[in-house]
């Protein structure tokens, strides 16, 4: 079984893409709704979080954890690989790399959150693949808040994307880094702000990828290209926004079937349970 877990519904964009990929892995995903948005928080905090969700999806059975969260990869990655040293972890980083290659105009856009921006990760990915490329970066306040809520088009998140975009369209940015699980449900809207022309990157498919060549490399894909496997969704929010907002954001690809299961659970100080 795998496990993915994120602050909220973005690391679905994640489930989403292994699914299509890989549709006989049992997934088990669990969306730390209590503590939506991580972006904001100090870097130790969602460390937390993320120390103590890792130990819970390793508690049912998971085998390899997916961090489907680029503010908990930058803020836990390395310390989970250490904590937890015989289980494998795929992580994500803004994917600066595809499109430092794809510029045209050499100017690329990145949206992510705060934490993200603030971690040794993107620095290293900026030194790593940044090389002569001019690079926009955006917080988008609010953003995460108004996926979570379900308003994937509605004023308010297209005022926050055009007031991060625009500037950068101004620049000459062409290529626009999605630094967030969360932003890939907005792509259509991204897409009509930039217009045709500016290519966006959603990572989940090459992290999907990943995920396909550690579970290979380990000798665990068999079974991975039958039939769907159950899935089991875990929120430490309130259970039915959260199940209204899974069947609409996987309608298309993976809504939720009888024998998926969708729980709450709860923090207790700092213990899932
Ligand atoms: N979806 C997450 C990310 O990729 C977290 C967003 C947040 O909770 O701030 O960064």
């Amino acid at each position: 079984m795998i496990g993915i877990f994120d602050s909220g519904v973005g690391g679905l964009s994640v489930l989403r893409a292994i699914r299509e990929q890989m549709p006989g892995l049992p997934l088990t995903y669990l969306a730390d709704q209590a503590h939506v948005p991580y972006g904001p928080r100090p870097l130790e905090e969602v460390r937390a979080f993320s120390t103590e969700i890792t130990r819970h999806l390793l508690s049912r059975g998971a085998q390899l954890i997916v961090v489907a969260c680029n503010a908990a990869s930058a803020a836990a990655l390395h310390h989970l690989r250490a904590a937890f040293p015989q289980v494998p972890f795929v992580g994500m980083e803004p994917a600066v790399k595809p499109a430092a290659e794809c510029t045209h105009s050499g100017v690329v856009g990145v949206l992510a959150t705060p934490a993200t921006f603030q971690g040794a990760l993107y620095a290293s990915v900026l030194e790593r693949f940044a090389g002569g490329v001019t690079v926009l970066q955006d917080t988008c306040p609010g953003l995460v808040a108004q996926v979570e809520a379900g308003d994937l088009a509605g004023p308010r998140t297209r005022q926050i994307l055009t007031r991060a975009l625009e500037p950068m369209l101004a620049q000459g940015m062409d290529t626009v880094v999605l630094g967030c699980t969360h932003y890939p449900f907005i792509i259509p809207l991204i897409q009509e702000i930039t217009g045709p022309a500016v290519r966006v990157i959603d990572p989940a498919p090459a992290v999907a990828r990943q995920v396909g060549r550690v579970l290979a490399a380990r000798g665990w894909l068999q079974g991975s290209d039958g039939p769907p496997a159950a899935m089991t969704f875990l929120t430490t929010g309130e259970l039915e926004p959260f199940k209204a907002l899974l069947t609409r954001l996987l309608a298309g690809c993976c809504p939720p079937a009888q024998n998926d299961s969708c729980e709450a659970v709860r923090w207790h100080g700092g213990s899932l349970a």
